[in-house]
């Protein structure tokens, strides 16, 4: 496996506990901002080998590290047979939603192909649908981590919710596993200004324990509306389990604002803040699992 440069330590460790050979690449800025890296070659000695990356933080940036690393290892004649990415970035920009617009992550990926990649393994990827459908030759292999996420905690769940409708297939995924019922609610965002409403909605949530379900934590808009909107409707206890808790500006001190109790989320980016009620779990068995199967 070669790692890329923002993969965080706790998944090299735990690939290598699950057997695999970890290369670290080697990387520097130089001084204009440009990125470097370079493969140390002496520590492969296999034709084919597996990538693993995440694309946060610097994201624009991790797209060039990867596109460098692809052909630092067509230079040394090293094909890489799967590319795991721990948090797919520009996932979100799935749709021309308004006319101008470009398929952000269609753009990004479709230059995989270029280097005969035809194999992704992702972490809760936002939508699988466009990569499908306009990325044909890759092939995507996805892991859904939130009920291992929630055993790995060892919470109690009564409900599941979806903040929106698009992380539905979530709330249906835990609701199965835990056998208790779920729903979603109706978010709506200005796209221009980014603000986000949600409508009233009648939740039978009333003295449960619910689990709020999403792939990402950004601003901490949305998950701030489903909690507030849980507490009102009579739950007793919320948690959250958001695969990728990026957290950024003033994140953390909204959902204190609404009385956040736990946030489980995974490893799939360094988290250089770890407020208590956040709680990071290792997910690198399954992504370990993920690359055997590739
Ligand atoms: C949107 O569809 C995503 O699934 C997340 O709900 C969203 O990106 C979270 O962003 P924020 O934390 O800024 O509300």
């Amino acid at each position: 496996v070669l790692a890329l440069s923002q993969v965080p330590a706790s998944i090299i460790d735990g690939l290598r506990k699950q057997g695999f050979n970890v290369v670290q690449v080697v990387w520097k800025r130089f001084p204009d901002g440009e990125f470097y890296l370079r493969i140390p070659k002496d520590e492969i000695s296999a034709s084919e080998i597996f990538i693993v990356t995440t694309m946060y933080p610097e994201q624009s940036e991790r797209f060039v590290e990867l596109y460098l690393a692809l052909d630092a290892l067509r230079g040394i004649g090293v094909k890489a047979k799967s590319i795991a990415i721990l948090y797919l970035a520009y996932a979100r920009q799935d749709k021309r939603f308004l006319p101008g617009e470009p398929i952000s992550i269609a753009a990004l990926l479709r230059p995989l192909t270029l280097y005969a990649v035809n194999e992704l393994v992702v972490v809760d990827i936002h939508a699988y649908e466009t990569i499908a459908s306009e990325v044909k030759e890759l092939n995507i292999r996805n892991i859904l981590p939130h009920s291992y996420l929630a055993k790995s905690v060892g919470i109690k769940v009564d409900f599941v919710l979806a903040p929106d409708k698009g992380a539905l297939h979530r709330a249906k995924s835990v609701a199965e596993e835990y056998n208790v019922g779920y729903d979603y609610l109706e978010k709506f965002r200005d796209r221009i200004s980014g603000e986000i409403r949600i409508s009233e909605k009648e939740l039978d949530v009333r003295g449960k324990h619910v689990v709020v379900v999403d792939d990402i934590v950004s601003t901490g808009g949305t998950l701030a509306k489903a909690i507030e909107a849980l507490y009102k409707a009579g739950a007793s206890k919320v948690y959250a389990i958001v695969t990728h808790a990026l957290l950024v500006g003033n994140a953390i001190k909204k959902l204190e604002d609404v009385g956040i109790d736990m946030l489980i989320t995974a490893n799939t980016i360094i988290h250089s803040e770890v407020p208590s009620w956040l709680r990071v779990v290792d997910i690198s068995p399954l992504v370990a699992e993920a690359l055997r199967r590739s």
